[in-house]
């Protein structure tokens, strides 16, 4: 444990700093002892640690400069890339606005602003219409997980090929844009990529990122692909490097028109950075599309861009500027909007003159709201008063007078085919499913009722016109639930982070698998075992009983155990052993979604025998998904599902379907070879529809019929 003052000196900062980091939630608050005063400890000295890595990368040039080992976002040579105005943007944001948590950032380029909003915490929204800039986002702010030492190992890989054949990109590009050798090695590095099959979507845009950057690096031109110098002077062997590993959240990432993309998405502040002029960026980063999109199209002209180059055209760079950008401004969705705007050259009809002028600006943000200018350096002044001809780069931030509102907001995200996953994996939960359950659901109900809800990814998904009934007679994950709908998302975080750290359990979220000298096929077991079995202990023994929190004990136990599995033995002790994982991004962008869907819908827990709901209404939908009578699950083995359980529920839904009400039933008619032949025959008085689904994939491809589970829902109404 450190004091304060320990701390000022180590670090060279001041306590007023160390204040305002707390206060802007960049670290978190330290244990204070019996006089109220700060006690740093390990993790807070890490936290800040990393915060000044951060720090030094965005805010020393000269660390730009250095080929660093990790390629940064800002390694890279942009048309009007705000790269040098990034302090201005953000204090005038910090300086004029409240409560901005998420920043869409619509117009990205190199996505420099919105980075430095999301190295501040912020959710980010990134669109641009160009696919390469895209690809680079999905890097940058992606969530998906990366395993990074196979990024490395394959960008070593790239960068040990070798050509002497020429290829598409040396035949059309070679002793133009790049030197004869350096086009060669694009071309096979870029088919390279195409070959390794073993890559998500991000860890793909990694690779296509780290060469789009190196091209840049290399390429004989002034920073775009309009035109290539005449002299070939740039003959240093091309080089990909890593690009840095940002553990994200849940950012959004599009790659679509600006004025389009605005009618969807909601954010605290928007972010506009239009091009200015009648340059078109497709043409000056075709090459770029080319080598990202890969499909070898036939090019034209002495700078060899491609023919067909309508899909990624802008109307800002058109004289209907002033149109898109007011049709843009009136469908924001927004508490803020700011635009930037280099207002040097005055609006005309030459290349270089700007497209929309101060005026237009003005009047289309005045319609929203309260308009106030900003020009570099600071100084301020309000709309109409001051003649800005002559200045050089222009803030304008708006403060919307009535926020407009989407309507039936839960229900547009429920719709999406975007389903929210279960916080946890549940044994034979239905998250997959819901593409195909969902259509098969009644539109119209009051209540929907989910018996055997599990891990709920079905409950959390209805949109009935009442309340959600979740109930599961697995009491321990229905108390988390109503634990969850009940308890702020920063205290539920601050517990698991706070179980993590004092039982010293991997956190491979912020330190990366190579920090516990671990990878991620051999997985985390090795480092958490002893962390996890005192964790169990302490739960079984009754540590927690008079915790109000202790269901998040038992969720960080699922979080760390085998395959995330819940499994009690018949003295009621939970006794998995540990698992491979931990509480990473994935995991904690399933709790976060799963807890806001909590506290947004209207729920009714219990943990209840299906035999005791004797009150359903008759405009309600039943949902059942009970254990399987032919495949045994870990839900199963305790007391288990017997013939007599399932001929009872038989019973039930056959007294619901007397009354009226209209009922759903999950099962499997088919497992490993075995039919279950008191359900099919039962079934018969009902509609069966059978789903594709393979409860076990790998088993599926690689061997007989014999392991095929055949998914039935039977419901008793008409479908809609
Ligand atoms: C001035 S640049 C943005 C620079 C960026 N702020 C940066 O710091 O790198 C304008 C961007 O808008 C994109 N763009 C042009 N028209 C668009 C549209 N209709 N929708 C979305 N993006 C568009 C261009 O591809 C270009 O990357």
């Amino acid at each position: 444990m450190k004091s304060t003052k320990e701390i000022e000196k180590e670090y060279k900062v001041t306590r007023q700093t160390l204040h305002n980091w707390i206060n802007e939630g960049l670290i978190s608050t330290p244990r204070k002892d019996w006089r109220g005063w700060f006690e740093w400890d390990n993790r807070n000295e890490l936290e800040i640690k990393d915060l000044m890595k951060v720090k030094e990368d965005l805010y020393n040039p000269s660390v730009q400069e250095i080929p660093a080992e990790k390629l940064k976002i800002f390694n890279r040579r942009y048309l009007g890339s705000k790269q040098k105005m990034l302090d201005f943007i953000y204090n005038t944001v910090v300086n004029n606005t409240t409560g901005i948590y998420t920043v869409a950032d619509i117009f990205g380029g190199t996505g420099s602003v919105a980075e430095i909003f999301r190295s501040k915490g912020k959710r980010i929204i990134i669109n641009d219409i160009l696919h390469s800039n895209f690809i680079s986002y999905l890097t940058w702010f992606g969530s998906d997980e990366v395993d990074y030492s196979k990024i490395k190992k394959y960008i070593n890989e790239l960068n040990s090929l070798e050509s002497k054949e020429d290829n598409y990109v040396s035949l059309n590009f070679g002793d133009k844009y790049f030197s004869m050798e350096n086009a060669r090695k694009i071309g096979v590095i870029r088919e390279r990529i195409e070959e390794y099959t073993d890559l998500n979507e991000r860890e793909k845009a990694f690779l296509i990122t780290s060469l789009i950057y190196a091209m840049d690096k290399v390429a004989n031109t002034v920073g775009h692909y309009d035109a290539y110098r005449h002299k070939m002077d740039s003959l240093k062997p091309i080089q990909l490097r890593v690009p840095e590993l940002y553990h994200n959240l849940d950012n959004e990432i599009y790659c679509d028109d600006a004025n389009e993309l605005v009618r969807r998405i909601k954010a605290d502040l928007v972010y506009i950075d239009t091009p200015y002029n009648s340059r078109q960026y497709g043409d000056a980063y075709h090459l770029l599309e080319n080598i990202v999109d890969w499909n070898k199209p036939d090019l034209t002209g002495i700078a060899m861009k491609m023919v067909n180059r309508q899909h990624i055209k802008s109307d800002y760079s058109t004289k209907k500027a002033p149109t898109v950008f007011d049709d843009l401004i009136q469908h924001i969705d927004a508490k803020y909007i700011l635009v930037s705007y280099n207002n040097m050259a005055k609006k005309g009809d030459g290349r270089s003159n700007a497209k929309i002028s101060n005026e237009e600006i003005i009047t289309s943000l005045e319609k929203r709201g309260e308009v106030t200018i900003f020009e570099t350096p600071f100084q301020t002044f309000t709309t109409g008063k001051t003649n800005i001809e002559d200045h050089k780069e222009l803030l304008y931030l708006c403060k919307i007078h009535s926020i407009k509102r989407k309507t039936g907001n839960i229900k547009k995200t429920v719709l999406k085919n975007n389903y929210i996953k279960s916080a946890i994996n549940y044994t034979g939960g239905k998250h997959k499913l819901l593409p195909q359950l969902h259509p098969l659901f009644p539109k119209d109900y009051e209540n929907f009722i989910d018996i055997f809800s599990g891990g709920a990814n079905v409950g959390i998904n209805a949109n009935p016109k009442e309340k959600i009934y979740l109930n599961d007679t697995e009491s321990h994950i229905i108390e988390l639930y109503k634990l969850l709908s009940t308890t702020a998302y920063d205290e539920v975080i601050y517990k698991v982070n706070d179980l993590i750290y004092r039982y010293k359990l991997s956190n491979t979220k912020k330190f990366g698998y190579e920090f516990y000298g671990l990878n991620s096929a051999d997985g985390l077991g090795k480092y958490n075992k002893e962390g996890f079995l005192k964790l169990r202990n302490d739960y079984n023994k009754g540590v927690y009983d008079n915790d109000k929190l202790k269901p998040i004990v038992f969720y960080v136990l699922i979080v760390y155990a085998f395959n995330n599995q819940v499994r009690f033995n018949s003295k009621g002790e939970y006794n998995l052993p540990v698992g491979k994982r931990d509480f990473n991004v994935n995991m904690e962008k399933k709790l976060h979604d799963f807890h806001k869907a909590l506290q947004e819908k209207d729920f009714v827990f219990s943990s209840k025998d299906f035999r005791e709901f004797t009150q359903i209404g008759e405009n309600d939908f039943v949902y059942l998904d009970p254990p399987y009578l032919i495949s045994t699950a870990s839900y199963n083995e305790n007391g288990g599902w017997t013939e007599k359980d399932e001929l009872e529920l038989l019973g039930f839904l056959d007294e619901l379907n007397k009354k009226g009400i209209r009922w759903a039933l999950s099962n499997v008619s088919l497992h490993k070879g075995k039919e279950n032949t008191l359900l099919l025959n039962w079934s018969e008085k009902y509609d069966t529809h059978t789903l594709d689904y393979h409860y076990n994939n790998s088993n599926y491809q690689s061997t007989a019929k014999n392991n095929i589970t055949q998914e039935v829902l039977i419901t008793n109404y008409k479908i809609d």
